[in-house]
């Protein structure tokens, strides 16, 4: 298994590319299964989810062709996925296949809505929290579908199509608003959403369902109200940029001091991240081509934080926040409100030297002089990238050990930070 060693203490300078969104490619990649026309996305991130998301999308019949490089391409241009789904040949996904990827499980809105049944496996508990899928469930059942619960599989079954009708999420969720989405888009009448998430993401899955020849209207607003129409024809989107990983490098160069141009970010894909920087001391300034982030002498001071849904606080920065709150000039305090379990980073951040105590979902963090490298491991994605953080401002050297979680959402991690200037490699093995 690859190990990444990081020796920490450089300051971080130079340019980095921000890719695709990791959250908005893997539902764009499940839309294509609206239609039987080829779906063209650009901008997509070369990450294990992605293939493994091929891999789950290839078991339902959706061959998929990987474009090839044009003149003047560069090493860290997102690739072109070309993907027809012409024929599904199978509307059942495995539990092999659901357990490895939560976000797998929205395919079930697509398949029910074009082919009228599906056979999804529940993707159960993971690492962050129990994650029901509820909601998602009561989507499909508003929009007319019968559903069953059987040996660990959800059975969707809409023979005549689906119906539009009226959503009303009791909480924000991401992955009930993708679903209802995909699900109203092929439905017959009018679907309102009413509390629908209002991530970047959603805003531009519907773009793209849009430009298939969906009609909706609203997304990036809590009320998004779909048309539903009778057939989706193929489209090409570029996705937008990742405000995660944006967010990630922000907070890196935050840690370790330096300045870095984070080239095609978005500041408004993130604004609630850098307005904490901000506080906490970190000059952030947007140009045409991206945000620069700099830290030139001055520490790092503490903030209070609590995660939220869009436009809040992120929880997917929740853990890197924390990173750079070890080493700040005082107390801070992180409250974790999306996920009840979010906090795996927390052991292995005390490991490298960090003070932290947990009540219940608030993290207290008293700012430490000094980090020293150890060996770390997480279990998750962001928590995983939380380490990296740390390590890149910890004396000495840190080992980040189980790599192939942040092969999940980070795409070449490691050679991104080099050119900055970090003393970071990968151990094969
Ligand atoms: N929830 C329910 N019932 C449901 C669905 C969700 O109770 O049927 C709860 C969840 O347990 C959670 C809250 O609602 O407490 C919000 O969950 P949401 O549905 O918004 O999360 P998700 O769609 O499963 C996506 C991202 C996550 C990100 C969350 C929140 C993707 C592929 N995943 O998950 O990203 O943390 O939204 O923003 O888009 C990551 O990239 O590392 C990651 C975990």
């Amino acid at each position: 298994m690859d190990r990444i060693r990081i020796v920490g203490g450089r300051p971080l300078s130079g340019a980095i590319p921000i890719s695709g969104a990791k959250n908005a490619t893997l539902p764009l990649m499940i839309a294509s299964l609206l239609t039987e026309d080829t779906l063209i996305l650009d901008n997509v991130p070369r990450l294990a989810d992605v293939n493994l998301l091929q891999r789950i999308l290839g078991n339902h019949g959706v061959d998929i062709m990987v474009g090839g490089k044009r003149p003047g391409d560069t090493e860290y241009q997102g690739q072109s996925l070309h993907i027809s789904a012409a024929h599904i040949v199978d509307t059942t996904a495995p539990y092999e296949l659901v357990s490895k990827m939560r976000a797998s499980f929205w395919v079930i809105a697509p398949l029910v809505a074009r082919m009228g049944e599906a056979t999804v496996s529940m993707p159960g508990g993971c690492a962050i929290g129990t994650r029901p899928v509820d909601l998602l469930i009561m989507v499909l059942e508003r929009l007319g579908a019968a559903i069953e619960i059987d040996g660990g599989y959800v059975i969707a079954r809409a023979k005549r199509g689906l119906k539009g009708g009226e959503i009303v999420f009791p909480k924000v969720t991401v992955g009930g608003t993708h679903t209802a989405l995909m699900a109203a888009a092929l439905a017959d009448g009018v679907t309102v959403i009413e509390n629908a998430a209002r991530e970047p993401e959603i805003g531009d899955v519907a773009d793209c369902l849009n430009k298939m020849g969906a009609k909706i209207s609203g997304a990036g607003t809590s009320r998004i109200i779909i048309e539903g129409v009778a057939k989706l024809s193929g489209a090409r989107h570029s996705v937008l940029p990742d405000r995660i990983e944006t967010g990630t490098y922000a907070m890196a160069v935050a840690m370790t001091g330096g300045d870095v141009m984070l080239e095609g970010a978005r500041p408004e894909l993130l604004q609630a991240a850098l307005d904490v920087l901000a506080k906490s001391g970190v000059q952030i300034s947007t140009t045409n081509t991206g945000i620069r982030v700099a830290r030139n002498g001055g520490g790092i001071g503490p903030v209070e934080v609590t995660t939220d849904p869009f436009p809040g606080f992120p929880t997917d920065l929740q853990a890197q926040l924390m990173a750079l709150m070890t080493r700040a000039d005082g107390t801070s305090r992180i409250t974790e409100t999306i996920f009840e379990n979010r906090f795996m980073h927390v052991q292995e951040l005390v490991r490298l030297g960090a003070r932290i105590h947990l009540d219940g979902e608030t993290a207290t963090i008293e700012g430490v002089r000094r980090l020293k490298g150890a060996p770390v491991m997480a279990t998750d994605l962001r928590a995983s990238v939380s380490l990296v953080i740390a390590a890149l401002a910890a004396e000495g050297e840190t080992m980040v050990n189980r790599v192939y979680h942040l092969d999940r959402g980070f795409e070449r991690l490691e050679d991104k930070l080099v050119r900055c200037g970090a003393d970071i490699a990968r151990i094969s093995g």
